[in-house]
C-alpha cells in the first residue's frame, strides 16, 4: 500500500486495520494547502466542463422536443410521455373530503384535504421519513408500511372529529415514479428512480399492490386515482393560478407535466377518445437522453454517478439536475483533487470519501454564505468532514458549487423550453408552477432558469415565468380524485 495518496502516512495494525497518521496543527494556514494559482487553473478547467453556451442549449432543446414527440407517438420510448387520464383542467368548484398519500423520494406523507370550491381548501397532514432500508425492501412490505401509516392517520383524525367513523374516503395516491397507465386507477411501474430499488414492484400494478395492503390493514379508503407529484402540481397550481400551463418538480428527482390535446397523442388513437379532449401528460423527462447519451454534456463525474448507481444508463437528465445527485457531483470533484494531492494534504479525508456524504443542501449553503470569511463553509467542512480549509479554498469550493448548480438550472430551462416550443406557448407566454427542494431552497435556482430561458429564446424568454407551485402531491392528488369522481358520475369515459 502506498504511504498514502493523501500525503499522510499509515501503518497496518496486527488486526489488519490501517491506522492513518496525520500531523496537523489547529491552524489551518499551517497545513499544506492548494495554491491560489493551482486553484485558478482548475477552476478554468471546471468552468469549461460545466458551462452551457446558449448555442449548446438550443441544440439540447431541439433534441428534447424530438424525444417528447416520439414519446407521444409510440409506447415504450425513452421519454415515456405518460397519458395520465386526468382530463383537462379543474373547474375550481371541486368539493369534498379526500385523502391523499404521497410516496415521495424522501418522505411518506398522508393528508386529509377538504376542497371548499372557489379554489379554496384546507389540509391536515403527517409526514414519515423513509429509511434507506425501506427503499430496498420488498415492494409489498413498502405498501404495507404506507397502509399502516394511513390507518394511523385516519384513526387520529376520527378521534379529532375531522373524519366520520365508518366513512370510506376517496383516496388520491401520489406515486412519483414512472408508471404506464391504461386507466386512472392503474399504473405498472416501469422502473424505480431516485435510488429506490424495492424488488417485486417493477412491472407490477402499484394500485393493485397498494389495495392489497389497504385490505390487509382494513383501511377505510378507496383509491380513486393514481397520480405523480408533477401531474398533481400541474392541477393544483392551475386550481389557484389558471395561467399555469406547465408544472415541474426539481427535488430529489425531476420531472414535468403539461396539458396535451388528445388528438396530438397518436399512441392513444385506438381508445376513441374525443380528439379535442385534453389530457395531462406526465413527461417523465428525467429519462431524457438515457441509454444512448447522445445529447447531454456529461462529464466524467456524471458518468461515475451513473455507473455506480443502482440504475446505470437510466434517468440521464435527472442525474445532471436533481437534488439527489448535485452534492455527489461536487464531492467527486473534491475527491479527484484530493487524489491529485491538491487538497487537504496531511488531513484525514475519509469522511469526504464516503459516497453521497456531501448533501446537496451543503451546496445551497455554500452558495448563500453571506460572510466574507465564508464561515458557513468552514462549518460544513470542519463539522461534517473534519477537515480545515483556507479562505481561498472555500472561495474555490463556492465557485465549484455555482458551476454545478448553474448547469442544473440551465438544463432545467432546456426542458421547459422544449415543452414551450412544442406547444407554441412562447408568444402568449405562460406560467410554470415549480416545486421541490432544489427550486424552493437552492439560492438563485429560479433566476438561473429564467436567465437560461432568455438564452434559448432571446427577449421573448421573459414571457415564460416559473413560480413556486401549489402542493401537488397533497392538494393536487385530492383535486384529481375529485375530478375523477365527478367525471365518472357524469359518465365521461367511466372505464378510464
Ligand atoms: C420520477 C417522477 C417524479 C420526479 C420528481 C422522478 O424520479 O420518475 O415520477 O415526478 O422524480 O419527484
Amino acid at each position: 500500500m502506498p504511504a498514502s495518496r493523501r500525503g499522510s502516512s499509515s501503518v497496518t495494525l496486527p488486526t489488519g486495520q490501517t491506522l492513518a497518521l496525520h500531523t496537523r496543527t489547529s491552524e489551518a494556514e499551517d497545513l499544506p494547502h492548494a495554491t491560489k494559482k493551482k486553484m485558478a487553473d482548475h477552476l478554468r478547467k471546471y468552468e469549461a466542463l460545466f458551462t452551457l453556451t446558449p448555442q449548446r442549449m438550443r441544440m439540447i432543446v431541439e433534441a428534447f422536443k424530438e424525444s417528447l414527440e416520439l414519446g407521444l407517438s409510440k409506447p415504450g420510448q425513452v421519454v415515456p410521455m405518460i397519458p395520465t387520464y386526468v382530463f383537462g383542467w379543474p373547474t375550481g368548484k371541486e368539493q369534498g373530503n379526500y385523502l391523499a398519500i404521497d410516496l415521495g423520494g424522501t418522505n411518506l406523507r398522508v393528508c386529509l384535504v377538504t376542497l371548499q370550491g372557489e379554489g379554496k381548501f384546507e389540509i391536515t397532514q403527517s409526514k414519515y421519513r423513509l429509511t434507506e432500508e425501506q427503499k430496498q425492501e420488498d415492494g409489498q412490505q413498502l405498501f404495507d408500511f404506507c397502509a399502516e401509516c394511513l390507518k394511523a392517520f385516519i384513526d387520529s383524525n376520527i378521534e379529532g372529529g375531522d373524519i366520520e367513523k365508518g366513512a370510506i374516503l376517496p383516496l388520491g395516491f401520489t406515486f412519483s415514479y414512472p408508471c404506464n397507465q391504461n386507466r386512472i386507477d392503474h399504473g405498472e411501474l416501469i422502473r424505480w428512480t431516485k435510488g429506490f430499488g424495492a424488488p417485486n414492484t417493477e412491472g407490477h400494478d402499484v394500485v393493485t399492490m397498494f389495495r392489497k395492503s389497504l385490505d390487509k390493514f382494513k383501511v377505510s379508503a378507496e383509491i380513486v386515482a393514481l397520480t405523480c407529484d408533477t401531474t398533481g402540481t400541474l392541477i393544483a397550481s392551475h386550481y389557484v393560478n389558471p395561467k399555469t400551463k406547465i408544472a415541474c418538480i426539481f427535488g430529489t428527482g425531476c420531472n414535468a407535466a403539461y396539458m396535451e390535446h388528445v388528438g396530438d397523442i397518436p399512441k392513444m388513437a385506438q381508445l376513441g377518445i374525443d380528439a379535442d379532449a385534453e389530457m395531462a401528460i406526465n413527461c417523465e423527462w428525467g429519462a431524457f437522453d438515457s441509454f444512448e447519451h447522445e445529447n447531454l454534456p456529461r462529464t466524467k463525474y456524471d458518468q461515475i454517478i451513473d455507473e455506480t448507481s443502482n440504475k446505470p444508463g437510466e434517468q440521464a437528465f435527472e442525474k445532471l439536475i436533481s437534488g439527489r445527485y448535485l452534492g455527489e457531483i461536487l464531492r467527486l470533484i473534491i475527491c479527484e483533487l484530493i487524489d491529485e494531492g491538491m487538497l487537504f494534504l496531511g488531513q484525514n479525508t475519509y469522511k469526504l470519501e464516503i459516497p453521497y456524504s456531501f448533501d446537496t443542501a451543503f451546496l445551497s449553503l455554500m452558495e448563500s454564505d453571506p460572510t466574507d470569511e465564508l464561515l458557513m463553509i468552514i462549518g460544513i467542512f470542519t463539522h461534517f468532514f473534519a477537515v480545515e480549509t483556507t479562505l481561498a479554498e472555500r472561495q474555490f469550493f463556492r465557485a465549484l458549487a455555482k458551476l454545478v448548480g448553474r448547469r442544473a438550472a440551465r438544463l432545467s430551462a432546456c426542458g421547459i423550453a422544449a415543452i414551450v416550443s412544442k406547444m407554441g406557448y412562447l408568444e402568449e407566454g405562460c406560467a410554470v408552477g415549480a416545486d421541490g427542494s432544489l427550486y424552493n431552497k437552492y439560492p438563485g435556482f429560479a433566476e438561473r432558469i429564467h436567465e437560461g430561458l432568455q438564452d434559448v429564446f432571446g427577449e421573448k424568454g421573459r414571457n415564460i415565468i416559473t413560480y413556486h407551485a401549489e402542493d401537488g402531491s397533497g392538494i393536487g392528488a385530492a383535486i384529481i380524485a375529485a375530478m375523477t369522481k365527478d367525471r365518472k358520475l357524469a359518465n365521461r369515459y367511466p372505464n378510464l
